[in-house]
């Protein structure tokens, strides 16, 4: 206990069972729905027989039970607990190293384990690719549970990671619940807390149930008691910034224009994709086609503000699109109903924009490849010019090898362009280059001397015979300035 004094309440505190029963005074609290999917999960994997997806993708805001709902679970089934954090991933062979061993050979005294990758969203940076693909492998051969955290799992290279995981959505814990813990830990260190005051802990920490008991901690501590007055004076509000799932949870549940522009003025997105987030979720948070359409109206306008500070760099434009997007949209509802849980979606455009990612870049690269030599602009090169290299590419294969020889074009390029008759098309181009390369043989050389021969014949006599029809008609005329221009244009074809 003595050695319990100077922990932080974070780690005294932290839940040692998912529900409450006796026994256990510190369970998660809420997150109902992600221990309605990881339970179960957990179970298939304890009863010997692995679920489908192998591994779990626990995600959600700072401080809400994701890595909790993983300690309390190991502690409750009796799991050895198998912890990497971000910080371990940086290095493949790290994770081919620890995690592998522990993902495939069983504890001593057979005591089952759990493996956490706490905070995967860290690996996200190109530099990580070799980690995340470590990470993929672990999960292919894995005979342990793997349970990975993250705050925002929708980094477009999170993606093969969300394809091979449950995924499990957990929320801002709500001030209910964090008030029932900030005065369960007031009992338990037996100081004197008014309900208020953590009430107004709650309320600032929005959710976050870390920075509650942190911020408890240091007025307890420092004061001997929290109450209203010291929480006001020590505890500021947190400025945070929201995941998409969240800003639309606060600017559809918003009742006054200042919540609704202060979700999308806070929401960790650049801001075309936040006005897409916002289009494609209007119809799932408005059933009402009225309120849709005031909606639209509204985000439409700010769409237009936003086309303007492009144009014109001038940002102080911004606050309109703010407000359009923000209370212009929270506003537009008259009629929906404001419900408890929305299921909102991720945009098909974005997701499409990432399929088509590729093909947008080779035609990018195209275009300032291609469009100096053609002397055109890209935008033409790609409205006037492209369109017509795509059917030469298709229809007529051999022209196309030599075009793309000729214009230096990468196999990427050639098989952009000519679809399905790419392979047609380098084809013709190996060809081509070989015979470029082929080294002559002496019959070849020979053939070709006695050519150049013959041409040489023929262009002299051409000359003789042009010098002979010009010497006759300069005598004809007898003009002496004519002659000499003859005498000039004779003699350069001569040397032709
Ligand atoms: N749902 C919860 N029930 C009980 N305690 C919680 C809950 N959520 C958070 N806590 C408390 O807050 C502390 C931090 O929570 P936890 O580490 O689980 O957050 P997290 O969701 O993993 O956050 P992060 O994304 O920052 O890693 C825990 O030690 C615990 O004391
Ligand atoms: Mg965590």
């Amino acid at each position: 206990m003595a050695r319990d004094e100077h922990l932080p309440w974070v780690i005294k505190y932290r839940p040692k069972c998912i529900d409450p029963k006796p026994g256990c005074v510190m369970p998660v609290v809420d997150q109902e729905q992600a221990k309605r999917l990881f339970v179960p999960w957990l179970k298939q994997w304890l009863s010997g027989r692995p679920p489908e997806k192998k591994a779990a993708l626990f995600y959600g805001p700072p401080g809400c039970g994701k890595t909790s709902l993983v300690e309390a679970a190991a502690h409750e089934y009796n799991l050895e607990l198998v912890e990497m954090n971000a910080s371990d991933f940086r290095r493949k062979e790290d994770i081919e190293r620890v995690a592998k061993v522990a993902a495939t050979q069983m504890s001593l005294f057979g005591r089952k384990k759990i493996i956490l990758l706490d905070e995967v969203d860290g690996i996200s940076g190109t530099a990580d690719k070799g980690g995340l693909d470590a990470i993929l492998n672990l999960i292919e051969v894995t005979r342990h549970p793997i349970v990975m955290t993250a705050n925002d799992p929708w980094d477009q290279k999170l993606k093969p990671l969300r394809d091979t995981s449950l995924m499990v959505p957990f929320y801002r814990l709500s001030e209910r619940y964090i008030v029932e813990v900030l005065s369960r830990i007031c009992r338990a260190e037996g100081v004197k807390c008014e309900h208020e005051a953590l009430e107004l802990l709650a309320k600032k920490s929005e959710g976050d149930l870390r920075s509650a008991i942190n911020d408890l901690q240091a007025i307890a501590e420092g004061y001997g008691e929290v109450t209203v007055h010291l929480v006001q004076a020590l505890v500021a509000s947190r400025d945070r910034e929201y995941s998409p799932y969240e800003m639309l949870d606060h600017l559809f549940k918003s009742k006054y224009a200042w919540q609704a522009k202060r979700a999308v003025s806070h929401a960790n997105l650049d801001y075309e994709t936040l006005l897409q987030w916002i289009n494609e979720n209007i119809p799932v948070a408005y059933d009402d086609p009225e309120d849709v359409w005031r909606a639209h109206e509204a985000l439409a306008r700010a769409d237009q503000y936003l086309g303007r500070i492009r144009k014109t760099i001038d940002w102080s434009l911004l606050a309109y699109v703010f407000d359009l997007a923000g209370p212009g949209v929270a506003m537009a509802r008259k009629r929906s109903r404001i419900r408890f849980r929305y299921k909102f979606q991720y945009p098909e455009k974005i997701k499409m924009m990432a399929q088509t990612k590729e093909l947008r870049e080779i035609r990018e690269a195209l275009a300032a490849h291609l469009a100096p030599k053609l002397l055109v602009s890209k935008r033409r090169f790609r409205t006037e010019v492209l369109p017509f290299l795509q059917i030469i590419f298709r229809y007529n294969p051999r022209y196309a090898a030599r075009l793309a020889i000729g214009y230096n074009l990468t196999e990427r390029m050639v098989k952009y362009l000519a679809g399905p008759a790419a392979n047609e098309v380098l084809e013709h181009m190996r060809l081509l280059l070989l015979r470029m390369e082929k080294p002559k043989t002496a019959a070849e050389a020979a053939r070709e001397e006695r050519a150049a021969a013959r041409a040489e014949t023929a262009a002299a006599t051409t000359a003789s015979l042009e010098a002979a029809k010009t010497t006759r008609s300069t005598r004809r005329r007898r003009t002496t300035t004519r002659r000499r221009r003859t005498t000039r244009s004779s003699g350069q074809r001569t040397l032709f």
